[in-house]
């Protein structure tokens, strides 16, 4: 039996994770290895880290990177949790280069969410299926019949006199604000709902460090829709790059 494996990396504001993956069923084979995301997050830092973790694997094969920006062609638009100094650099150039093979990139939500559509909460899930991770931001990955719109950035989207729905509906902001997860819910049921009158989906996956803690404020959540939480959990980023890495 042939084993098709690629190295996942998870790119995040303040860990980059790695881990090689089977992508037959979509599960790490290895133990997931985290070096923190060096501060401030600028390209010369990441890439250091990026070849590290390379390294730490001695891995030569296909390899992919989930990055929280808006990334197309592998070039970075956005820069809402790295350095400003990413955008327009060709990240995916600049890490091929710097590892001496290949690297895919993508955006992170859009690699969460390639995770569960293939192997988590998604599967065999046809019409509207939108993937939420809420953590520091709010990340989003949009498929109509299994297929990816990509960078929809709906963490930042304008709702109730907030600008930035992210500052106040992700998880960073309960941590900031000191807010109990009962406390902070109403504000995601918020989000929820006006996301769901936007798009009309038939599934919303919760992903993200807050859909560890789903069963202490899903009973809040209205049934604007079907939504339940991801079953990738911290492995969905890593196991959407390695897919990428070859799609
Ligand atoms: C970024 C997105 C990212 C999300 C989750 C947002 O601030 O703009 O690109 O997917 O955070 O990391």
């Amino acid at each position: 039996m042939t084993v098709n494996l690629a190295l996942g990396i998870d790119i995040g504001g303040t860990g980059m994770k790695a881990g090689i993956v089977d992508l037959g069923i979509g599960e790490l084979v290895t133990e997931r290895e985290r070096i923190p995301t060096p501060q401030p997050a600028t390209p010369a830092a990441m890439t250091g880290v990026l070849e590290r973790l390379v390294d730490h694997f001695e891995w030569t094969g296909p390899i992919g990177t989930a990055f929280p920006a808006i990334v197309k062609r592998g070039v970075v638009h956005s820069a809402a949790n790295v350095d400003h100094s990413w955008l327009g650099v060709d990240a995916a150039a600049l890490f091929s280069e710097s590892v001496g093979q290949p690297v895919r990139m993508l955006n992170d939500a859009d690699a969460a969410g390639l995770a569960e559509i293939g192997y988590g909460a998604g599967v065999d899930r046809d019409g509207v299926v939108l993937v939420l991770t809420v953590g520091t931001g709010i990340g989003s990955a949009l498929f109509v019949d299994g297929v990816l719109v990509p960078n929809t950035e709906l963490g930042h989207l304008q709702l109730d006199g907030h600008t930035d729905v992210e500052d106040w509906a992700a998880a960073s902001a309960r941590d900031r604000e000191s807010l109990g997860w009962r406390d902070w819910a109403p504000r995601l049921d918020r989000y929820l709902e006006h996301v769901c009158f936007l798009f009309s989906p038939d599934l919303v996956i919760l992903g993200g460090g807050a859909s560890k803690r789903f069963e202490k404020f899903a009973d809040l959540l209205r049934p604007h829709t079907e939504i339940v939480a991801a079953t990738l959990r911290n492995r969905a980023g890593i196991v959407g790059a390695a897919m990428a890495a070859v799609g």
